[in-house]
Formats: structure tokens, sequence, C-alpha cells
């Protein structure tokens, strides 16, 4: 894939700032937790299930991971059972891929059971640098704590065994199907093998400026906000922010959807065709546009939002959905590991695809619009947050808690080891040819 390396130079001021905020180590805590148990009812989430969410015993909290990671492995595996290369030789063709002349970032990382601390440890082994120096450290703590929090569990799968992985730290996805191994990367496409974890917005994202940008406290404040901010107080409005680009004239979908949304609200027949006014601005390259940047917070005061890819993927999804707003997504083929995990209609309204780039933009609004209006109609006037919105506040904020993350990393691990250890399977063929001769 020849992704581009432009903003390797780009972001070296922003990584600065990153560095300095993600240098400090990051233990747990769960304010998404107690925002969860107030959503669910369900008492205090950490302390008295904490024991259930440790180990497989996680994945009941959380049923969305195996199905989501079921299909995310499917490519991986058949991948490794052609390839005859051992562990080992599959890490160094990972290392040996390039994006024109450089090698994607990425580290690799090792995870093994430390008797003298009676700890599954994780090493930094190699690093090659990403394009965006926070991103790094960023991605791998949220690993960090999943391998905390997962330890003894960890240790009952590897016992004495090293298992090495590598951790992509770029926005897109770097393993073609035929490789032994697969990376980790922020998000899924359908040609690559690779399997999506959470990316480093999870601990920092500086492009959102608070002191602390990590989804932990993004969150909570965010749920503070629409809970301080009753539906019939919002704007009438739909909004995003994004970056379309100055010289390089946008990217993705904005490239050419945003111009015309910008149009339709110039010509005043936003609230015409969609029911309620547009509130779309460019913010420019990593916001460093002032005037047109909204604190993230600050959006909840709106009822509607829209979602669209962005270069690759938007990590954005997760701050709309946790509004408590009605969110409008445009499908991508580029997918983050929590996306299966929601469902069209229930948590988000799902709007007509549009392609990554060259998509037909007044078209693709004509198509939109109706179903845009028609879900504005349905919900403007009302005095509570309307269901579809309730849930998809109510998904991120319980199923993107630390412990859901460090469940996905787990569980993610769990599957990985399968095709590291043994790549054509034939343990797991043992373990279901034996549950069928019990039964
Ligand atoms: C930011 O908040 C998270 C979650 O509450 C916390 O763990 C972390 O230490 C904070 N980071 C900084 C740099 O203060
Ligand atoms: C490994 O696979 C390649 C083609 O995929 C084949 O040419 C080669 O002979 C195989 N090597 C071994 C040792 O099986
Ligand atoms: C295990 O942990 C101890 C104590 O932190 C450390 O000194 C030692 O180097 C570790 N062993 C390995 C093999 O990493
Ligand atoms: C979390 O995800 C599961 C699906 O795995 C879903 O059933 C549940 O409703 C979600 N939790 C919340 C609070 O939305």
């Amino acid at each position: 894939m020849s992704a581009p390396r432009l903003r390797r130079h780009n972001i070296l001021v922003l990584a600065v700032v990153a560095l300095v905020l993600c240098s400090v180590a990051l233990p747990f805590r769960s304010h998404l937790g107690e925002a969860a148990a107030k959503i669910s009812g369900a008492g205090p989430f950490l302390h008295a299930e904490e024991e259930a969410l440790v180990g497989d015993a996680c994945l009941q909290s959380f049923p969305w991971i195996d199905s989501a990671l079921i299909t995310f492995f499917e490519k991986a595996r058949s991948s490794a059972r052609e390839s005859n290369l051992t562990a080992s030789e599959g890490l160094q063709a990972l290392h040996k891929i390039r994006w024109g002349k450089y090698p994607p970032g990425h580290d690799e990382v090792s995870l093994l059971y430390n008797a003298s601390t009676a700890r599954v440890e994780m090493e930094i082994v190699k690093t090659f640098k990403p394009n965006a120096a926070h991103k790094r450290p960023c991605i791998l703590d949220v690993l960090r704590d999943a391998v905390q929090r997962h330890s003894a569990a960890l240790h009952a799968l590897l016992g004495g065994r090293e298992l090495r992985l590598v951790i992509e730290t770029e926005d897109f996805p770097m393993t073609s199907q035929g490789k032994r191994l697969p990376a980790f990367a922020m998000c899924w496409e359908q040609h690559s093998i690779d399997i999506p974890i959470p990316d480093f917005t999870f601990k920092c994202y500086p492009e959102a400026k608070y002191t602390n940008t990590s989804w932990a406290e993004m969150a909570a404040l965010i749920d503070h906000r629409s809970q301080m901010v009753g539906w019939d107080r919002r704007a009438n409005a739909i909004f995003q922010r994004w970056w379309r680009g100055g010289a390089t004239g946008g990217v993705g979908p904005r490239r050419s959807l945003l111009p015309a949304l910008v149009q339709l609200r110039k010509e005043g027949r936003d609230e015409a065709e969609l029911g309620a006014r547009l509130d779309v601005e460019d913010t420019e390259f990593v916001a460093s546009n002032a005037a047109r940047f909204e604190w993230v917070d600050t959006w909840c005061n709106s009822k509607y939002m829209l979602h669209t890819a962005g270069f690759s993927y938007s990590a954005a999804l997760k701050y709309r959905l946790a509004c408590g707003a009605l969110v409008f997504k445009v499908p991508s083929k580029w997918v983050e590991f929590y996306e299966p995990g929601l469902e069209a209609g229930v948590h988000y309204v799902e709007l007509p695809p549009y392609e990554h780039e060259g998509g037909d933009a007044q078209r693709y609004v004509q198509e939109a619009a109706p179903l845009i209006k028609q879900a504005v109609v349905d919900t403007l006037g009302g005095t509570e947050v309307p269901e579809i919105a309730a849930n998809g506040q109510a998904w991120a904020l319980h199923n993107l808690s630390e412990e859901g993350l460090s469940c996905y990393w787990y569980a993610a691990i769990k599957r990985y080891a399968e095709i590291y250890f043994d790549p054509r399977g034939e343990e797991a063929e043992k373990a279901e040819v034996a549950a069928q001769d019990d039964a």
C-alpha cells in the first residue's frame, strides 16, 4: 500500500507537545466505569465486578469483542496457514515492508512471563519511527493497561513462551495477504490482514487541546456536558468540524463533501433539505484555524452530527456518540476496531456509502438529504435524547471503558497467539475434534 509520508515533517511541533503530555506513566482510573454504572444502573462497575472482567470472563461483559475479532482474524488465519515461514521469519518480513523508501512506523513488542515479578512483562524490542511521535507511546500504553490487567490470564496462555507482535503506528494498515503474521494497526481494511486495535487517541489526542486529552478524561467531560445540556436546549443543527486540507485540496470524502455542504448552507437551502441548519467548517490541518476551532465538548451543543472518514479512518466517532447526539454516519472502507459492535439504526443513523475519493458530492447530498431530514423531523421537537442517540452514547461510554479496551487487546492477543504458535490451526482443530468426540 503506498501511503503518504508527507505528514512526517508537518507534525514535528505537535509531536513535542504530545510527548510531554504522554511521558507520564498512566495508571488506570475508571471514570468510564463510573459513567457506565450510572447509565446501566449496575452499581459500582469496577470494584464489585473486577474479577469478572479478567481473562476470558471479560468477554461475557463485552460480547461484541469476540464476534468483531472473528471477522478481523479471518484473513490473517488463512494467510498464516498458507505461509511456511516461522513466526520469527514472519516478524522479519513485517520489518521489511516499505512505503516508498521508508518502513511504515511500527514497534515490535515482546510479551514474556518473568518469574521474579510473577507477571507477564511487556517490552519494546524494536522501533521504526512513526509519522507523529506521540502516537507510539499512546498506542502502546493501551496495550500496557491490558497486559497489566490480564497478566494472570496471559501467563496461563503463554506459560514460559515468548510472544512477539508488531504494532503499527501509522494511519493505514500495512500488511497484505500472504504474510505469515499480521501487524496490529489503527484501522481495518479488507485488502490487508492487519488486526485493528485502539488507536493513540485513547491515551492522547493533542489536536483536541485539553490539558488532558485521554479518552477517559474527554469522555467523562463530554458525558457530563451532555447530561447538563438537555436535548431541547441543544441547537437544531447538524455539526461537523474537519480538516479539508489546504494546498492538497482535502482528504478523503471531506475533499468534496464539505464544499458541497458549505454551498448548501450558503445558498440557504440546508434547513429546507435537511430539516436543520448545517454547522460545518473546515478547521484546517490539526485544527490550526483558531477562529473556527471548537472544543470537543461544545460539539455536544448540537443535536445532530455528521461523521465521515478523514485521511483514512476518523477517530472522532466515539466523541460524537458520547455526546448523545444523533450521529449520521457515512460508511467507510477504513474501519475502527469497535465499529462492528455498533448497529446501524440502533446506535447511529447510517447514510449511503460514498467513495473515499472522487465521489459526486452533489448527487450524494441529494441521495442522503431525505434520510437525514426524516430522522431530524422525527426527533427535533422532542424533550428527551432520542433513543438511537442515547444507545450510541451508552455504547461508547460502556464498551470503550478501560475494561473494554483491555478485554479487546487480551482477546486479540489470544487469537494472535493461535496463529503465532500454530499457523496451521492444528491445536484449534484438535480441540474441535475432541469437543465433537465428547458430544
Ligand atoms: C489523563 O487522564 C487519565 C485518565 O484519567 C490519567 O490516567 C492520566 O494520568 C492523565 N494524564 C496526564 C498527563 O495527566
Ligand atoms: C515455502 O513456500 C514456497 C512458496 O510459497 C515454496 O517455494 C517453498 O518450497 C516452500 N519451502 C518449504 C521449506 O516448504
Ligand atoms: C525480571 O524482573 C526482574 C525484576 O524486575 C528483573 O531484574 C529481571 O531482569 C527480569 N528478567 C527478565 C528476563 O527480564
Ligand atoms: C456494549 O456492547 C454490547 C454488545 O457487545 C451491547 O449489548 C451493550 O448494550 C453495550 N453496552 C451499552 C451500555 O450500550
